[in-house]
């Protein structure tokens, strides 16, 4: 399928912005930013909104909100991306699965996928009810690149929109504890215990993860980022045979969408992204990605050592850093800009999700030390 020639890549001029761009390979001018979880909880104007909401999956569907929040962090920082207000359980919410996202907590499911049996019914649901059923989240994409294009015309800087979903590890990790662990440990035992149940529930969840990723690039996000957050719990030889085939599987059907005429690009660029993956770095760089995500446990320098340069490297500040006096800040920055040399293309993130005590400032500054930075 081809995208419309309205689509943002080819119509606002996204396809050359600094982070698509970066992750194609070349090194824009200035080093692109954005952070992950910039939509939330460290804004007050999202607390104002989100108050007014009702729950967190409700304010995802509702398209008026998601896209104002997906916007906020872009007006205030001055970032280089939106990244796209919604959760990963959204598309198992769309497939009709009982979900539910607790404060403080995260994700709850009313029926854990605890037996062979739970989760044959489960892969009984068919994965294109995620598109059928996607319109408020096609709505509050379209809106959003809509307000987008206007930010860049003002900023002189086209402003792309960034998809995710969820990896099926991640969200496997989730639904067969039936809400957050520590380790993982049933989703772990479960790969041992049933491979065959396993499988097809991983293959099921690509297929929604893969239908979830395409409602929003046709509706005009830029570019997608795979969250496998979880998957740095796994032992290597597991993630490679148990779960990066299903990632991949995830990440095939935005891959085969083809990119509007008169657009140099040969795919929609896409992101890997996982926490504490320091040893299966080069497997998840290794599915065809054009970015891969960092997280603050590993040198951009070590990570390019290890991913090489066929690929752009994103991350990786300490979101603890946040917290530092500012001298401290600026050597931690200066010292990952300079790491990020090694790379054919860095985008500069944090190692994990901006924490909700954030002072917001902080990061608008952050943004400013990033895009003044030239390399010596
Ligand atoms: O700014 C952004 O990054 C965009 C939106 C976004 C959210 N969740 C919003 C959100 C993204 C990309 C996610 C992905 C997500 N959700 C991941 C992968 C990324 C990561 O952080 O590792 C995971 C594991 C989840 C599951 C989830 N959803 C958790 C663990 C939580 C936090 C629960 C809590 O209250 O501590 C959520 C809820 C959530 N997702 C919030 C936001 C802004 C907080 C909801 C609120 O306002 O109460």
């Amino acid at each position: 399928m081809s995208l419309a020639a309205s689509h943002p890549l080819r119509a606002h001029g996204t396809s050359s912005s600094r982070l698509v761009r970066a992750l194609m390979g070349t090194r824009p001018e200035v080093v692109p930013v954005w952070f992950m979880r910039q939509a939330g909880r460290s804004l007050p104007e999202y607390r104002r909104l989100r108050a007014r909401a009702g729950s967190m999956l409700d304010a995802c569907l509702d398209p008026d909100l998601a896209s104002e929040i997906t916007l906020q962090p872009v007006r205030r920082h001055g970032v280089d991306a939106a990244i796209f207000f919604s959760d990963i359980v959204v598309p198992l919410l769309l497939a009709g699965i009982e979900v539910e996202i607790v404060p403080g907590r995260g994700p709850v499911f009313a029926r854990p996928l605890r037996t062979g049996a739970d989760i044959a019914a489960a892969t009984r649901i068919d994965p294109a009810l995620v598109l059928e059923r996607g319109e408020r989240v096609a709505d509050a994409v379209a809106r959003t690149t809509g307000e987008l294009a206007a930010l860049s015309h003002e900023r002189g800087e086209s402003i792309p929109l960034i998809g995710f979903a969820g990896a099926p590890f991640t969200l496997a990790a989730y639904l067969v504890e039936g809400g957050p662990s520590k380790d993982h440990l049933a989703a772990r035992r479960l790969i041992h215990e049933d491979p065959v149940a396993w499988r097809s529930l991983v293959e099921w969840l690509a297929a929604l993860a893969g239908a979830f990723l395409v409602l929003q690039v046709r509706a005009g996000a830029s570019a997608v980022q795979l969250f496998d957050s979880w998957a740095g719990g796994l032992a290597p030889a597991d993630y490679r045979r148990a779960v990066l085939p299903a990632s991949a599987a995830a990440l095939d059907p935005v891959r085969a969408l083809r990119v509007p005429d008169g657009v140099e690009l040969e795919h929609v660029p896409l992101v890997h992204f996982g926490v504490g993956t320091g040893e299966i770095l080069a497997d998840m760089a290794s599915i065809g990605v054009d970015g891969i995500g960092v997280d603050h446990r590993v040198s951009l320098r070590d990570a390019v050592a290890r991913v090489g340069r066929e690929v752009t490297v994103q991350g990786n500040l300490d979101p603890a850093l946040l917290a530092a006096p500012e001298p401290v800040l600026d050597a931690a920055v200066g010292s990952i800009l300079a790491d990020g040399l090694a790379a054919r293309a860095h985008v500069f993130n944090l190692g994990h999700g901006v924490p909700k005590e954030t002072d917001p400032a902080v990061l608008t500054r952050l943004v400013r030390t990033v895009h003044e930075w030239r390399a010596v």
